[in-house]
């Protein structure tokens, strides 16, 4: 594979716009596309670890630094124990079958989400994938598992709260301040959301960092996300004019 963040896309080097430095990713449809196919909803989720191995390293390839993609959600306990078991099957399978390799291309490995809860093998495999890359800087891959974003806000509060038990002096909570709580913060906000599969929701995903966000709705199922989708997706997010609330060039 060409290692992320090594090998920007040339055509940069012709004036185009620099791609954007966060993208975060809502990787859904696999069990559409499954049953699309006559095939159980779980030949789906496979299928979509190969559409993650892709994007990885196309993301690299095309100069965006963070890659953030939504794994599992706390919502997602709600379906039955099997596809669960098969969920975190496949998360596993793919940390212990990508990590020496991950590892090599400079690729910095975080998980986010609630720890606790998790099957013990998982975490500590989580753990050691985290520790083992907290060297690499060269493209930053953040898995959402078990990540609801109310819940992230939740732990947050309780975190911040318990760091200024008894301490009448505390500053004032700032919106800076309080991000450094979040399982996030160690990476910036998304610059791009996208979500596959035609959905039109963000379903709990980064609702405090995606404040300001592109958002990019696609029709793509999950699996057959490919880098020529990411492409047109970097393509559109050129497109947009983002204000942060201010007025648009010239004043208009
Ligand atoms: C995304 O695909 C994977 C997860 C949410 C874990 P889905 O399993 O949600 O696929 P659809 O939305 O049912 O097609
Ligand atoms: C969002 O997809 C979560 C992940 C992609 C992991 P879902 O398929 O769970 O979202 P809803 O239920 O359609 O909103
Ligand atoms: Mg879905």
């Amino acid at each position: 594979m060409a290692r992320p963040g090594t090998s920007p896309d040339p055509s940069h080097a012709g004036g185009a716009p620099p791609a954007p430095q966060h993208v975060a990713i809502i990787m859904d449809g696999n069990g559409r596309w499954a049953k699309a196919k006559g095939l159980p909803r779980t030949a789906g989720h496979e299928r979509g670890v190969e559409a993650l191995r892709r994007t990885v390293e196309a993301a690299g390839e095309l100069g965006i630094q963070y890659l953030t993609v939504f794994s599992f959600s706390t919502e997602n306990w709600r379906r039955p124990a099997d596809e669960v078991n098969v969920l975190f099957g496949l998360l596993k399978a793919y940390v212990q079958r990508d990590l020496a390799r991950l590892k090599d291309d400079g690729v910095r490995i975080r998980v986010i989400g609630q720890r606790e809860g998790l099957p013990a093998d998982i975490a500590s495999l989580v753990d050691r994938a985290e520790a083992e890359t907290a060297g690499n800087s060269r493209f930053f891959l953040t898995i959402a598992f078990n990540y609801g974003s109310r819940n992230e806000i939740l732990r947050a509060a309780q975190a911040y709260a318990a760091s200024i038990a008894g301490n009448p002096q505390a500053e004032p909570l700032s919106e800076a301040a309080f991000s450094r709580f979040l399982d996030t913060r160690e990476i910036p906000d998304p610059d791009l959301v996208i979500r596959t599969s035609g959905e039109y929701r963000i379903s709990n995903f980064l609702l405090w960092q995606a404040a300001y966000a592109e958002l990019l709705f696609v029709d793509v199922l999950w699996p057959d996300f490919n880098r020529e989708h990411l492409e047109s997706a970097i393509s559109r997010y050129h497109e947009r004019e983002r204000r942060f609330g201010t007025v648009g060039p010239g004043g208009t």
